[in-house]
């Protein structure tokens, strides 16, 4: 059983601007990454994926398809869908 609250795909599409907080989604999590897009290596092109799913970035940028990425986004789960 999960620790982690259920979050609506409505609410993560409400979580798209630093002000109202930036949250995505990938393989069922959600994840509040407000904190991190300033330290993001790709700069701002994160922003894109605010509110939704990041699959279809990462399918583009590979460059996420590495363990210690998905380490450093486990770090900002908040809930699961
Ligand atoms: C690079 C994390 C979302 C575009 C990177 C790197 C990390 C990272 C750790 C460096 C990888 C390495 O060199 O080993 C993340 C995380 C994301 C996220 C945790 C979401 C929470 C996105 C999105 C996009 C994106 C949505 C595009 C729409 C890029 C690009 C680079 C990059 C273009 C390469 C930068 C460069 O080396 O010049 N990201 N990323 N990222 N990311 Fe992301």
């Amino acid at each position: 059983t999960s620790a982690f609250p259920i979050f609506s795909q409505e609410e993560v599409t409400r979580h798209r601007s630093l002000e109202d907080g930036v949250w995505v989604t990938y393989k069922g999590g959600v994840y509040d990454i407000t904190a991190f897009v300033a330290m993001h290596p790709g700069g701002d092109k994160i922003l894109l994926a605010a509110g939704g799913a990041l699959e279809p970035f990462w399918a583009l940028y590979a460059v996420h398809n590495q363990e210690h990425v998905l380490e450093m986004l486990s770090e900002y789960k908040v809930g699961e869908l």
